[in-house]
C-alpha cells in the first residue's frame, strides 16, 4: 500500500496504489485559478498546492479505506517541473515518510507519463505483463518528446521539441484565436464541426531524420494567417475551420514521426500519453496510422493523460518492487530540471 503525491505544474495530486491497483485518485486542478492570466503562474501555483496539499492526501486515504499507518512507502513527483510547485509535494512526502518511517522515493514525472498507457480498465490497473517494447510518445503543455522503451524501466529518449511544446502550440493558437487557456480542449471541441483540410499550415520537421520536432514556426504561421485573414474570426465556422486545420498539422506532425521512429526501430508497438493525449483526433489518427501500419496501440486513458498521482504512485511501486530506491532518499532536492536521459543512464 502506497501513496503518492504529484505537484511538478498546476494539478495537486494524491493516488492511493495497491498492487499494481489505483485504490484511489484525487486531482485537483488550477486551471480557473490560471486561466485568469492565459498560464500558470508559478507563485499562484505553488500557494494553491500548500492550500490543497492536507485536504487532496485525506479524501485519497479516505476513498481508498487507507489510514495513514497503514501505508508501506510513499513515493512523490521530484522533477522536472516548477520548483516551488514540486517542493510542496515532495517535501510533504518525505515528511509524511519520516514521520511514518517509510521508504520515500523521488519519482521522475516523465518516466512516470510513460508508463502510464500500461494502466486500465476499472479500477485502473497495471498491467506489466502485456508490455511489450514499444516508442512512446510524451505530449503535454511543457514537453513532446519520443522515447524507446526497450524493457520495463529500461528506455532511451529518441528525440524532443527544440521550441515550444505540442499543447504549448494547441494553447499558443488559441490564445490568438481568443480562446481561455489552456485552450488544447476547446480547439478540440471547436475543430469537430471544422474541415481539417481548410488551411494549409506548415508541418514543421515532418520529414526531418531526427525524431525532434519544432512547434513554434506553426504558432507563428498562425499568428500572420490570422493578421491577414481576421475576418475568419467573426464566424464560428471560420474558427472551426481555423481550429480543425492547426490541430491536423499538430497530430500530423506527431503521428508520422511517431510511426516512422517505432518503424525505424523494427518495434511492433506504440504508446502515448501525456495532456494532449486527450486530443481526439489525436487518438483517432494515432489509432489509423498504427492499424495501417501493423503497429498495436496502447493509448493512456483518457484520466491518466493529464498530470496525476495515480501514474507516478504506479511507477514508484514497481521502482520499489524491483529495488530501484537507490536515486532518492529523505535528503533529497527536488530537481526542477531533471532530464530524462541523466535519470537512465543513473540505473
Ligand atoms: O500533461 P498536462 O496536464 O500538463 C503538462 O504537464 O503540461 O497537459 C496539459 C496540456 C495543455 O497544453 C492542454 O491544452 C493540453 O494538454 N490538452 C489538450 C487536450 N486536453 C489537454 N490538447 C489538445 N486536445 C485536448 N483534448
Ligand atoms: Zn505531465
Amino acid at each position: 500500500m502506497l501513496l503518492a503525491l504529484e505537484t511538478s505544474c498546476d494539478e495537486t495530486s494524491a493516488a492511493v496504489i495497491h498492487d499494481g491497483r489505483v485504490l484511489s485518485s484525487v486531482v485537483s486542478s488550477q486551471i480557473q485559478l490560471h486561466s485568469e492570466y492565459g498560464g500558470v503562474v508559478p507563485e499562484l501555483a505553488a500557494r494553491e498546492h500548500l492550500r490543497n496539499l492536507i485536504p487532496v492526501t485525506t479524501a485519497a486515504l479516505a476513498e481508498a479505506h487507507v489510514a495513514a499507518d497503514q501505508l508501506e512507502a510513499i513515493v512523490a513527483t521530484r522533477g522536472p517541473g516548477l520548483p516551488h510547485a514540486l517542493m510542496t509535494g515532495f517535501k510533504s512526502a518525505q515528511a509524511m515518510a519520516f514521520a511514518l518511517r517509510k521508504p520515500f522515493l523521488g519519482i521522475h514525472h516523465h518516466e512516470a507519463h510513460l508508463y502510464s498507457p500500461w494502466v486500465s480498465g476499472k479500477p485502473l490497473t497495471a498491467d506489466f505483463t502485456a508490455f511489450e517494447p514499444n516508442v512512446s510518445l510524451i505530449v503535454s503543455g511543457g514537453h513532446t518528446m519520443l522515447v524507446h522503451v526497450q524493457g520495463e524501466l529500461k528506455h532511451r529518449l529518441l528525440g524532443s521539441t527544440v521550441d515550444d511544446a505540442a499543447g504549448e502550440c494547441f494553447d499558443k493558437t488559441g490564445k490568438l484565436i481568443g480562446l481561455p487557456y489552456p485552450a488544447g480542449p476547446e480547439i478540440d471541441r471547436l475543430a469537430e464541426q471544422g474541415n481539417p483540410k481548410a488551411f494549409d499550415f506548415p508541418r514543421p520537421m515532418i520529414h526531418d531524420p531526427a525524431d525532434d520536432f519544432s512547434f513554434s514556426g506553426l504558432k507563428t504561421s498562425v499568428r500572420y494567417f490570422i493578421r491577414d485573414n481576421p475576418a475568419l474570426l467573426d464566424t464560428p465556422q471560420g474558427i472551426s475551420d481555423l481550429c480543425a486545420s492547426v490541430q491536423s498539422a499538430i497530430v500530423d506532425v506527431l503521428v508520422k514521426k511517431t510511426v516512422k521512429a517505432a518503424r525505424r526501430l523494427g518495434l511492433r508497438c506504440v504508446t502515448a500519453s501525456g495532456g494532449v493525449t486527450c486530443n481526439r483526433a489525436l487518438r483517432k489518427e494515432l489509432a489509423a496510422a498504427c492499424q495501417a501500419n501493423g503497429l498495436k496501440l496502447r493509448l493512456a486513458e483518457k484520466e491518466l493523460c493529464t498530470d496525476n498521482a495515480a501514474m507516478v504512485g504506479i511507477l514508484g511501486e514497481r521502482k520499489l518492487q524491483q529495488n530501484q530506491t537507490q536515486d532518492s532518499s529523505l535528503i533529497d532536492e527536488i530537481r526542477p530540471n531533471w532530464p530524462l536521459e541523466e535519470m537512465l543512464t543513473a540505473q
